[in-house]
């Protein structure tokens, strides 16, 4: 198997009782439960992280280029403020990157509608909720 990690920014760690309207009523947890599923099939073993901080996620970057073949990334809030993500998704090229988010952004304000990670990610999924995440995981497979 190889490894896919899987990495969520802030307040992800809320979902189930963060704006159930926006976010659905899915725990992370139950996320992380349809990801594992969902990877064994693709071979891919799931390393599923959260952190409401934006070094966790820099940092968790770089260790993925050591230990996993690419990264399904929700960034949260990072998404549409952190260069240092950008960057360290750009310094770890070719390594690939998968967006996700939960909501579409690109309905909700317009400070949601710039991602920082959409120029250096393989591709975005928006606006599927829970099922991003396995169709990234789909996306990842195949592109490898
Ligand atoms: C989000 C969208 C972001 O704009 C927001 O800050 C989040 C969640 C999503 O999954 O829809 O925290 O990434």
């Amino acid at each position: 198997m190889k490894t896919a990690f899987i990495l969520n920014g802030p307040n992800l760690n809320a979902l189930g009782k963060r704006e159930p309207g926006i976010y659905g009523g899915n725990t992370l947890a139950m996320i992380e439960a349809d990801c594992a599923a969902a990877g064994a099939p693709l071979g891919l073993a799931i390393d599923f992280r959260q952190s409401n901080h934006e070094g966790d996620l820099v940092d968790w970057v770089h260790e993925a280029a050591d230990k996993a073949v690419g990264i399904v990334l929700n960034a949260g809030a990072y998404t549409h403020t952190s260069i240092a993500l950008h960057d360290a998704i750009r310094a770890n090229a070719p390594l690939p990157v998968i967006e996700v988010h939960l909501s579409n952004i690109h309905a909700r304000e317009a400070f949601r509608h710039k991602s920082m990670i959409a120029p250096v990610a393989v591709g975005m999924i928006c606006g599927f909720g829970p099922l991003g995440y396995t169709l990234a995981l789909q996306a990842l497979a195949a592109r490898l």
